[in-house]
This record gives C-alpha cells, structure tokens and sequence, in this order.
C-alpha cells in the first residue's frame, strides 16, 4: 500500500475520470484519506489498512479539515475516516464538505463519544459507518472493506449512467446528423422524434412538433407524402418505415428523402417524352396523307387534260375511280389514326379464343385460298375463355393474318395455333407464316413503320395497344421462312 499522494489532480478532473467521462484517462488507485488530529491515531489506521487485500489503496493522513479539502480538490477520494472533533471544523460539517468535492466517497464516522447522540448525529449525515475508538483492527478493516466496495460500487453505477448518457447522445447526434427526414411516432401517433434535418427544411421547431399528431405525415413503407412547410408550400417526402417494439411502448420510426426534385422532373421528362411521341406521330401521319393527296392531285391533273382533250366517259371514269380510292385510303388512314391516338373504353365479354378464331380464319379463308397459302388451325382443347372485347381482338387477329397474307403472295403456310392455359393463367395465340420474314431491329410495333406501298403501318401499333389494354402482351420472332406472332392473354376461368 502506497501512503505517498499521488501527483496532484484537478477534482474536476480526477471526478470525470472516475465517471469513465476521460475515456483514456489511467484508471485512478482507490484512495483511503484519514482525518484525526491525533497524528499517531491516524497512522495507526492507516497501517493497520495495510493488510487490505487490494495492494492498490493507498492511503493518506491529515491532521485538520482544512488539509483533508486541499487534498479532496486534487484527487477523488473513495473513502474518509473522519474524527468526529477536529481542531478546525466539525466532522459532520466536514463530511458534507468532503461529499461535495468527491461524490462517490464513502465517509466512516471515528470517535471516542460512545453516546447514542453521536450516534444518531453520525447516521444523520450519511455516514456509512462509525467506528468507535480504541477500535479493533479487524472490525476497522472489515468496515474499509466494505466502505471501498460501496464506492466502488457508486462509481461503476456512475460510469454506466455516464457511458449510457453518452450513447444516447451518439445517437442523437446521428439522428441529427444525417441528411434525411427522421421522424418517430408513438404508440398513440404523436411525434416523439424530429431531427434537424425536418427542422431546417420544415421550419418548424422540434418543441413545437413533440407530442403532435405526425400519423398523417407518414404514409406506409413507399408512400409519398406532403411535407407542409412553415413558410407556405410543401415538398414531396417518401417514406420508409420501422416499428421497433421496446418494452411496453411500440415506437414507429419512419425515415423520409426528399422525392420533390426527382417527381418535377420525372413529369418534365414524361411530357418531353410525349411530346416527342406527338412530333413523330405527326410526321409520320403527315407522310402518310402526303401519299394519296399527291397522288389524287396527279390524276385530277390528269383528268384535267383529259377533258380539254375530249377524252371519251370510260377514260375519264378510269381516272376519277383512281381518285376516288386514294380518298378511300386517306379516309382509312385518319380512321386508323383515331383509333390508335384516341383510343375508346373496352365493352369486355367472356368471349371463347377458339370461337374467335375459327371466326376469323373465316373471313381471311377465301383470301388465302386464291393466294394458294395453306390456312391451318390447331387449336388447344383446354384453351378456355378469355375477357375481352370480341371486336377489338378480332381486329388484332385480322391484321397479323392479313399481314402474313400480304406477304406470301405465291404462297405458303398460314398457321393459328391456340394452347394454354400456361402455369400463370395465359393462353396463347401463335398466327405463324412461311412468308420472308423481317429483320430483328425492323420496329414492326411503332406507329406508321410499313413497308407496304399502301400500307398505314398502324395494324400492328393498334394491335399492340388493344392487347395490352386487355392485360396481355403480344410477341414476335422472325426467320426467313418462319415468322411467328404470340399474343398472350389472362384466362379467365
Ligand atoms: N408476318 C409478317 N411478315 C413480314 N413482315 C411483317 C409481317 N407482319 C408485319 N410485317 C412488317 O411490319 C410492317 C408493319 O405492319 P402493320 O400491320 O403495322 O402495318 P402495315 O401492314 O404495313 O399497314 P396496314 O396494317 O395499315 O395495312 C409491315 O409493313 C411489314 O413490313
Ligand atoms: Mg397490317
């Protein structure tokens, strides 16, 4: 046992260091300090301290209170023996100066008073414990004992509350920290949590949201949500959120980003992008009326000629028949424009796929019977309904037959083969042809792409959209030789 004061510290100091608040502060020795005027006394006590089994205790001895303080403001005493009646204060009243400079001390009351006062005087300051002189040895170490694990006791309580305190602040301070909306709300809805980040932006004060009602704030995992803001105007917040149960309580945390930006700006691109998709629609449409009124003008001009000519009625009607078609054609093509730019409410019907194309392959049969393409059908026995409006996707067949058709001029092989329904409740319908095929990047599907002299190239762009309102999807694969349309649609049982 070491009875040298160990190198002077300032009380603040020697106090955080046992709260464990100066995390790399050396662990300080447990400090015995024993005030008796008797000088002899007291080192008798301290002697007899000695033979404490901790070899780290170090004790200390003083003759008055005055000196008792100076040495409790340079380092944390864990335990004070104090005589009851110092030459300069009362021990009672130096016991409660002791407490205040070192808060975990533990004081142990000497005196030679064996009065029941005393005793109660002794209690009644907190003391620890009394001793009472001549003292035992054994029982004075036996109470230093117990008095050194009490305080050591208090500054491990102290330390756990310090390092708790602490956490809790790191916390805090992340919560505070990061760059995103966290907010938290009790088991009732009110909010129990409202970091900087709300703060800053919002404008509105955490005093001032505590205890609020923030349900409607928050909306479920993804939602986005209005934020209000304290000047006027909102941002748009999606939310993402966690319950976390923790005792009795039921605490939802909700961490929000700032979607205002990337919302104005999806809309900005969407509206470029339709606008893009008018610009092409237009031009395509105006190409396409372009063709027949050139044409109707050419034979007006022809006409013209051949009235000042005195050309006889049959060569006259030739030319006015020719116009007339290409009137026809441009009338289809405005039809077929509508149709796809303006497109009607489905009128949907439990309507049998086998009906519906047996009904079809009718209407193309003579068709492909004059161009010699062998018309075949190999429909699915199990292939049910489907809901959908009959005329529309009749529509849709009659186009990808009629473009098969078209090219297979000196024949071939035309198959519709219906199967399905597959595992995920979609029945399959394949219109196949031998015809030539087209290459992979041949945008078949957009409006206005044909290759036929009078074709709209709007068949397959409305065939893409009827059947994708219907909830399906419609596929193509092409080889020479081997071209094979797939529409796929939800069965319905
Ligand atoms: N079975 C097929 N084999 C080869 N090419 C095809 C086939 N089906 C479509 N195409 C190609 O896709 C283009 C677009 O077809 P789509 O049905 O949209 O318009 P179109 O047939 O040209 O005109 P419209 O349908 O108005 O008569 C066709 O011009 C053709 O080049
Ligand atoms: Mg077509």
């Amino acid at each position: 046992m070491d009875r040298v004061p160990s190198a002077a510290k300032g009380s603040r100091e020697a106090f955080l260091a046992h709260a464990g608040e100066l995390p790399c502060a050396a662990p300080q020795p447990p400090r015995v300090l024993v005030i008796d005027d008797n000088v002899a006394l007291a080192e008798n006590v301290c002697e007899l301290l000695g033979a404490l089994e901790d070899p780290r205790v170090v004790c200390d001895v003083v003759g008055s209170g005055g000196a008792a303080l100076s040495l409790a403001e340079q380092y944390a005493i864990d335990v004070a023996f104090v005589d009851l009646h110092l030459p300069d204060t009362a021990g009672t009243d130096l016991s409660d100066e002791l407490r205040r400079r070192c808060p975990f001390i533990e004081i142990v009351i000497i005196t030679g008073d064996t009065t029941v006062q005393s005793a109660i005087r002794a209690v009644k300051t907190g003391a620890f414990a009394y001793v009472l002189k001549p003292f035992r040895g054994d029982e004075l170490l036996e109470t230093a004992r117990r008095a050194l694990a009490q305080a050591e006791l208090c500054r491990e309580r102290e330390h756990l509350r310090a390092e708790l305190e602490r956490s809790e602040k790191r916390h805090r301070e992340v919560v505070d920290a990061v760059p995103a909306f966290v907010l938290a709300l009790g088991p009732d809805g009110d909010i129990v949590l409202w970091n900087r980040h709300l703060e800053r932006v919002t404008g509105y004060a955490r005093e001032e949201m505590l205890g609020q009602t923030g349900s409607h704030l928050v909306g479920d995992s993804g939602a986005e949500r209005r934020l209000p803001l304290r000047d006027g105007g909102h941002r748009l917040i999606r939310w993402q959120r966690a319950v976390v149960s923790g005792g009795a309580t039921n605490v939802s945390y909700a961490v929000g980003v700032d979607v205002t930006e990337e919302q104005a700006m999806l809309r900005r691109t969407l509206r470029a992008e339709r606008l893009a998709a008018v610009g092409t629609l237009a031009a395509g449409l105006a190409h396409e009326v372009r063709n027949p009124l050139n044409s109707a003008l050419l034979q007006l001009a022809v006409l013209d000629r051949r009235i000042y000519k005195g050309h006889g009625a049959e060569q006259l009607l030739s030319v006015s028949r020719l116009v007339k078609d290409e009137i026809v054609r441009l009338d289809r093509l405005v039809s077929d424009f509508l149709e796809f730019a303006r497109p009607r409410p489905l009128k949907l019907a439990t309507t049998s796929v086998n009906e519906l194309v047996r009904g079809v392959l009718e209407l193309v049969a003579v068709a492909a019977d004059e161009q010699h393409v062998d018309l075949k059908a190999d429909l699915g026995l199990r292939v049910g309904n489907i809901s959908v409006e009959p005329e529309r996707m009749r529509q849709v067949l009659l186009n990808l037959l009629q473009n098969s058709l078209d090219v297979m001029p000196q024949g071939g092989a035309l198959t519709v083969r219906t199967h399905g329904p597959d595992p995920s409740g979609y029945v399959h319908v394949e219109v196949r042809d031998t015809g030539p095929g087209f290459s992979e990047d041949a945008p078949v599907f957009d409006a206005f792409y044909t290759t036929k002299e009078k074709g709209t190239g709007l068949g397959l762009a409305i065939a893409h959209r009827i059947v994708t309102e219907h909830g399906g999807q419609i596929h193509v694969r092409s080889t020479p030789g081997d071209t094979c349309f797939t529409i796929a649609l939800p069965e319905q049982p």
